[in-house]
């Protein structure tokens, strides 16, 4: 499946609220791949043009932080924790089983685009371990069933168990 097409009214509409200052090149990027779910690299031209950079600055910015990215996402952006306390705490195995209920593996977005699978060095809710994030709900205390009832909540289908 081909991912969502860009819609370029929306995207002109961010740029011209940001246009001409300079400074406002990482609030204009944070609004774009909040809309779009990430920076489409279409869209690095007009932006630089509207704040009077070149796009390569602009490339720069946006493979310097971490946060943004330029390839799509899914609906459902999966961060599995894999700090220390959620390492002791069994991370590990809940990674895997993540990875095996979606047939993902880390840094993968699924064909349909309804999940994408990371992991991070810590969620910041130690005290919950193992944790996970999906968008921006915490998930804590995990267990194989936990995460399932997580998945199925979140759109994976009860057929896509890898099954033939
Ligand atoms: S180590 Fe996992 S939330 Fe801190």
């Amino acid at each position: 499946m081909e991912p969502k097409p860009i819609d370029w009214e929306k995207l002109a509409s961010i740029i011209e609220t940001h246009r001409t200052r300079k400074w406002n090149l990482i609030p204009l990027l944070q609004e774009v791949q909040e809309t779009f779910g990430y920076i489409p690299p279409e869209s690095m031209e007009p932006i630089a043009e509207a704040l009077n950079m070149s796009p390569a600055e602009v490339q720069g910015v946006v493979t310097f932080y971490a946060g943004f990215s330029l390839k799509p996402k899914g609906k459902c952006v999966l961060k599995v924790c894999r700090g220390t306390a959620c390492h002791v705490k069994g991370s590990r195995s809940i990674l895997r089983f993540v990875q095996n209920e979606l047939g993902l593996q880390e840094g993968e977005t699924s064909e349909d685009y309804q999940f994408t699978l990371e992991t991070v060095a810590c969620l910041g809710a130690c005290f919950l371990a193992p944790t996970m994030m999906v968008n921006k709900n915490y998930f804590g205390r995990l267990n194989p069933t936990k995460v399932s009832s997580v998945l199925n909540q979140y759109g994976k289908s009860k057929e896509d168990d890898g099954s033939p």
